[in-house]
């Protein structure tokens, strides 16, 4: 195995962070590594917003559901889908831009996430650790007022980064046999794979609790699925001139 293929096999999120802080160099750097990934029909539909003021970074914790590492990270930003600045280099350029398309809102997305992993993999190859932050989206439109964001832009997570002041354990992924397939998604041994991989979350949650966490990815899925998730997202990208067709 070499070595970036170690590094990416041994990210863990990380929640605690010390007092260090990160350096603006560092940050720099790590964004500089994000934005250079693939990016669909080089639309570069993504935006990083690095959150300084404690009130606002208090306010995000707050309304992402009380995660208080969003203030206590060296670094903290957000990362938002941008159709504005590209709709608008195409207005000045004489076109009639059209963002409200599903296949736009997808490329951004996309764009978020490869711009994203990449400025993770870059923080974590520094020694620093990071977790991102979908509670920014419990609240999206509170966060697009407390930081200005234009319509045609909105926050898809945060991304906290800091030295870790904790060592926790590699979280188990589904197997291979689940996740990649051979020519057509043949799903027969699922169900037999997933039964073992629940065993191994399991006792990945009982290790990592002293015992209090005894569930299983099954039962988390169940969880997850079995209610509505940020029902108000559809119309919240409506808002936002997201109205998708
Ligand atoms: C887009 C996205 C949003 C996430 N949001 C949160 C979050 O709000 N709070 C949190 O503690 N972890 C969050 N996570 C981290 C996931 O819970 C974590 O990546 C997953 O459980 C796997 O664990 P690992 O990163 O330690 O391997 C998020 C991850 C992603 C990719």
């Amino acid at each position: 195995m070499n070595d970036v293929i170690a590094l990416l096999r041994s990210h863990r999120s990380i929640r605690r962070f010390s007092a260090e802080p990160v350096s603006d160099e560092m940050v720099t750097e790590i964004c500089g590594a994000g934005f250079a990934a693939a990016t669909s029909s080089n639309m570069q539909a993504a935006t990083a917003i690095r959150v300084r003021n404690h009130d606002t970074r208090a306010a995000i914790a707050t309304l992402a559901g009380g995660q208080t590492y969003v203030e206590t990270a060296g670094a903290f930003l957000v990362w938002c889908a941008d159709l504005a600045r590209s709709a608008s280099v195409a207005t000045n350029g004489g076109a009639e831009p059209v963002i409200d398309m599903a296949e736009h809102h997808v490329r951004a997305c996309v764009d978020v996430g490869l711009a994203a992993q990449n400025a993770a993999i870059a923080a974590e190859s520094l020694g620093l650790g990071i977790c991102y932050i979908g509670g920014v989206r419990n609240d999206p439109q509170q966060v697009c007022d407390l930081l200005d964001l234009p319509v045609g832009v909105y926050p898809l997570f945060g991304f906290c980064i800091g030295w870790p002041a904790q060592d926790p354990e590699t979280k188990p992924r589904l197997p291979l046999s689940v996740t990649l397939k051979e020519e057509r998604y043949d799903a027969t041994n699922d169900a037999a794979d997933i039964a073992r991989y629940d065993e191994q979350m399991r006792e990945y949650y009982r290790t990592r609790t002293g015992g209090k966490k005894d569930t299983t990815w099954t039962a988390d899925m169940g969880t997850l699925l079995g209610q509505e998730s940020r029902p108000h997202l559809k119309q919240f990208l409506a808002q936002r001139g997201i109205d998708l067709r």
